[in-house]
């Protein structure tokens, strides 16, 4: 039986209107043309797939049986031609992701794991604060973002996958790293340093202090974590941080983290995109790696015990062990 493929087509397109007419439409062919792929169908296949009755056609019972293989063999192409440019396109292309600036290390790690088992793609990487990253995401310059949680009515998709745990930094030799259970109403009147507005850390730590009435005195605002810190170190300040951007500084006891009664901002980090947004099938395979590899993945690696805090509510033995991260991510208290 030698049938090509047009002749299918041609075939499902009688079959469905019932009309040579119909179908040389819909096909953009003369009707002899329709009629002599039938034709040729039935010669060979050796059997007649329509009957005609005064000036109407009918499909045969061999006309039905073909008519269903028709369609399932159009429908398998279908699938065969997407899954292979979900291959090409895995294979190859450009990601553009926008990434919170509390969030750098953890993201960028994740990220270079992500590209070292795809050699032909390349990829942006925007490390910027909140406020921006909704704007590139109301501008549609990005594939994906990871933030805190965005706010609600700005027509994006976000998904929870990793705590962001904030913390209150000192210096070492501040007096409060010695005492544990500090009550939070003791940082009234303490100066700290922060991050510049638009930022999601800083916007968290603001709420929480206005809901406890707690005012939170500002000297220096600074618009990175890295600066952030060094303020800290120097002394101008206490400072509040993800624990996502500490490490090495806790490691070498230039800074430590406050035992604060009250002080809880548990965030989460997300990934956003676009509502209805048509990702890429690279996009879409970073959007499900980070999903599915973030919940076993260390955002805090190597993070010393945490010196003057109860280090055991964030992280043990890390990077073993990290109890805070092989949680499964719970509402954040302080997402904003
Ligand atoms: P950042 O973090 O803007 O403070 O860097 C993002 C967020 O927490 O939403």
């Amino acid at each position: 039986m030698h049938v090509t493929l047009r002749q299918l087509d041609v075939f499902d397109s009688v079959a469905r209107h019932l009309s040579y007419t119909r179908a040389a439409e819909e096909l953009h062919l003369s009707q002899p043309a329709v009629s002599m792929q039938i034709k040729q169908l039935e010669d060979s296949t050796g059997i007649s797939l329509f009957e005609q009755m005064g000036k109407r056609i009918f499909l045969t019972d061999a006309g039905k049986e073909l008519h269903r293989y028709a369609r399932n063999i159009r429908q398998q192409l279908g699938e065969a031609e997407a899954v292979l440019e979900d291959i090409k396109g895995l294979r190859t292309g450009r990601l553009h992701i926008g990434v919170a600036s509390t969030a750098n290390n953890f993201a960028t790690r994740l990220l270079s794991r992500f590209v070292s088992e795809r050699e032909g793609i390349s990829f942006s990487l925007d490390v910027t604060n909140r406020e921006t990253l909704l704007r590139q995401l109301e501008n549609n310059e990005q594939d994906l973002v990871i933030m805190g949680r965005p706010p609600d009515g700005h027509d994006l998709e976000f998904f929870p996958f990793m705590a962001n745990p904030l913390v209150i930094i000192a210096p070492v030799e501040h007096p409060f790293t010695k005492r544990r259970g500090i009550p939070i109403q003791e940082l009234d009147g303490q100066t700290f340093v922060l991050r510049e507005c638009g930022s999601g850390t800083r916007i968290a730590v603001e709420n929480l202090f206005a809901e406890i009435g707690v005012s939170l005195s500002t000297r220096l605002e600074m618009s990175t974590n890295e600066a952030i810190k060094q303020a800290v170190e120097a002394g101008l300040g206490l400072g509040v941080a993800s624990l996502h951007t500490l490490g090495l500084e806790l490691g070498s006891a230039r800074l430590a983290v406050l035992d604060v009664e009250g002080f809880s901002i548990h965030r989460q980090w997300f990934i956003v995109h676009r509502k209805g947004k048509r990702l890429s099938p690279l996009a879409a395979a970073f959007k499900d790696y980070v999903l599915e590899e973030a919940g076993g993945f260390c955002g805090l690696p190597g993070l010393p015990r945490l010196a003057g805090a109860d280090n055991a509510r964030w992280c043990r033995d890390c990077p073993q062990h990290c109890e805070l991260e092989s949680k499964p991510v719970q509402p954040g208290i302080g997402d904003v």
